[in-house]
């Protein structure tokens, strides 16, 4: 299974709005192999060579919802000052997390949004996220900071429907955090 740039699914689908659903463990056939799928579309994203023979547009995660299949499944691939971050997480659930906030300086995007929606996406500095990992294959739980835990809660928030622009501030969209950690 290999996952192209016409299998994502846009947010003027109303699809992209759906509930995810728990998915079953251990995990089946077709959706370990729709999740590693998913892993390798967001390396093969941030490969320029494959990216450019292969119209992709470079990514730092996807949702299954984003290929119009509701099930609680993400991949992904953060490089960091530190390394490269990976997870491709079924059935994630935030257990703890910072008071503190952290944002991207300049937002965000994603895959499934075409329209320019300019403006400081709030999220949590530290995250801690219960889930079965297929990279590790056992269930974990992951500590995530930084640009890291940026990724994770936007592809978590994908399992409920929730777009990155929903977070916005309306009125006053790059209104900033003094306590918050700018990445
Ligand atoms: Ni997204």
């Amino acid at each position: 299974m290999k996952i192209t740039q016409n299998d994502i699914i846009l947010d003027s689908d109303p699809r992209i709005r759906l509930k995810s659903e728990e998915v079953e463990l251990p995990l089946k056939d077709e959706d370990r192999e729709l999740l590693q799928a998913m892993l390798e579309y967001v390396k093969n994203s941030q490969d320029e060579e494959i990216a450019q023979a292969e119209g992709l547009i470079p990514a730092v995660g996807i949702a299954a919802i984003q290929l119009g299949i509701p099930k609680q499944m993400l991949a992904v691939v953060v490089p960091d000052s530190d390394g490269i971050h990976e997870a491709a997480l079924v059935n994630p659930k935030i257990i703890s997390q910072s008071v503190q906030n952290a944002y991207l300086e300049n937002g965000e995007g994603c895959l499934s949004v075409k329209d320019e929606h300019p403006g400081h996406v709030f999220r949590h500095a530290r995250i801690k996220v219960r889930a079965y990992d297929l990279i590790q294959d056992k269930k974990v739980v992951l500590a995530a900071s930084g640009y890291f835990a940026i990724a994770l809660q936007h592809e978590i928030d994908h399992l409920s429907g929730v777009l990155f622009y929903d977070r916005i501030d309306t009125v006053n969209p790059w209104k900033e955090d003094e306590e918050a950690e700018v990445i």
